[in-house]
């Protein structure tokens, strides 16, 4: 089986990890670097330590707006998907990369698979819903990261080559977890007691006011807050006149490698985030979630009590935060581990 996999951002190298080993060895794989993410803590921090296949492609596409971002990458992967032919486009999540290789793959004769398909947070000024939406509407083959999502499917009409795999980012976890012997190789230095924070959804960062909200909860909080903060946030915070009212209990710091991040994630008294991946990984390390965001597409993990969603509220935050604490027990929301396996057997299936 020849699949070529598109990425370009973080979550999708952190996703694209386990699925890369599982095709390793039987089948061949083409990965397409979109070029979305291009400095070096964002892109190849990742390649370097979660021993991803070096990009077959590198399309170098970088930053722009929507349009002009997803059109470049497309003219780009329409001439790789007829000049190699793959079995399988594979793409991953959300993100304007995501789009750009479904609406490649989907008029040209590969397949078209969907990893982390059938998510909805169902806020739709947020780009990546409408990445998400078209990418399930134009794949072949869709695998949901739990029964949830399969459900949301079969209500907007697609029901044919749905599969429940789990979620590939908790394989990656288990993974790498167990090639480093549990440990990472150098995080940063941090308090006993800290809240984990990362903000970067266009709609807290381009918002003053609710970057003002976060900005004026985290100072409040009286608990070390560290920050791992991504490029377009710390752009904003000077933007909009909030970077001098950081206090010395934020710790800003550079966006850090998945290890750090794993150890800091399982390190914190509680995350506070508005990211995908980050809710999901608090939930598989029990660290408590609170979700910056007025919505969510993991919404199972809202509904068992262990994220709570507080958009960019200050009082809400700070409550939230304080009194962070999980259930005694935790369902099992999004698999065991095997997702990726799982997911090289439907296309060997489906491919023949
Ligand atoms: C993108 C995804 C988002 C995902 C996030 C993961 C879309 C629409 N958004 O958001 O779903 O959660 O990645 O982190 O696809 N920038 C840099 N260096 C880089 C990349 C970006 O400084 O290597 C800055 C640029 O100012 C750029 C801004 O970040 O304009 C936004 O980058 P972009 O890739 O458009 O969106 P993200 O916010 O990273
Ligand atoms: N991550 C990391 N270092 C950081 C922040 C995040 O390694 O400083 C990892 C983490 O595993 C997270 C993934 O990158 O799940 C994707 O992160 P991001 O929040 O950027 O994207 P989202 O999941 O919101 O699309």
């Amino acid at each position: 089986m020849r699949v070529l996999s598109v990425v370009g951002a973080r979550p999708q190298f952190v996703k694209a990890v386990a699925v890369s080993q599982q095709l390793e060895g039987d089948h061949e794989e083409l990965l397409v670097h979109t070029g979305q993410h291009y400095d070096a803590e964002l892109s190849e921090v990742f390649f370097d330590e979660l021993a991803l296949p070096e990009p077959a492609y590198h399309l170098g596409v970088g930053s722009a707006p929507h349009a002009a971002q997803t059109a470049e990458m497309m003219t780009e992967l329409e001439r790789i998907v007829d000049a190699e032919s793959p079995d399988v486009v594979l793409v991953y999540g959300d993100t304007n990369s995501t789009l750009a290789g479904a609406l490649v793959a989907a008029k040209s004769s590969p397949l078209l698979a969907h990893v982390e398909a059938g998510l909805r947070s169902h806020d739709r000024s947020m780009p990546e819903e409408t990445n998400r939406r078209l990418t399930d509407h134009c794949s072949d083959v869709l695998f949901a990261p739990g029964p949830h999502a399969k459900r949301t499917l079969e209500a907007e009409g697609i029901s044919e080559n749905v599969y429940v795999p789990g979620d590939v980012m908790y394989d990656t976890l288990l993974q790498i977890r167990e090639r480093l012997g549990g440990g990472p190789t150098g995080e940063p230095a941090v308090p006993d007691e800290y809240v984990l924070a990362t903000v970067h959804r266009a709609k807290n960062t381009d918002d003053r006011e609710r970057l003002a909200g976060i900005v004026d909860a985290l100072t409040r909080l009286a608990t070390p807050v560290v920050f791992p903060a991504h490029p377009r946030t710390v752009d904003s915070l000077h933007e909009h006149g909030l970077w001098e009212q950081l206090t010395a209990d934020v710790r800003v710091i550079d966006p850090v490698s998945y290890t750090e991040f794993i150890e800091l994630v399982e390190g914190a008294h509680c995350v506070a985030t508005d990211s995908g991946g980050v809710q999901k990984e608090a939930f598989y390390l029990d660290t408590p979630c609170v979700t910056l965001r007025d919505a969510t597409e993991w919404t199972e993990t809202v509904d068992a009590g262990w994220n709570e969603l507080v958009g960019a509220t200050p009082e809400r935050i700070v409550d939230a935060v304080r009194a962070a604490e999980n259930p005694p027990s935790k369902p099992d929301l999004y698999g065991n581990g095997n997702a990726a396996a799982r997911i090289v057997t439907h296309l060997e299936h489906h491919v023949g």
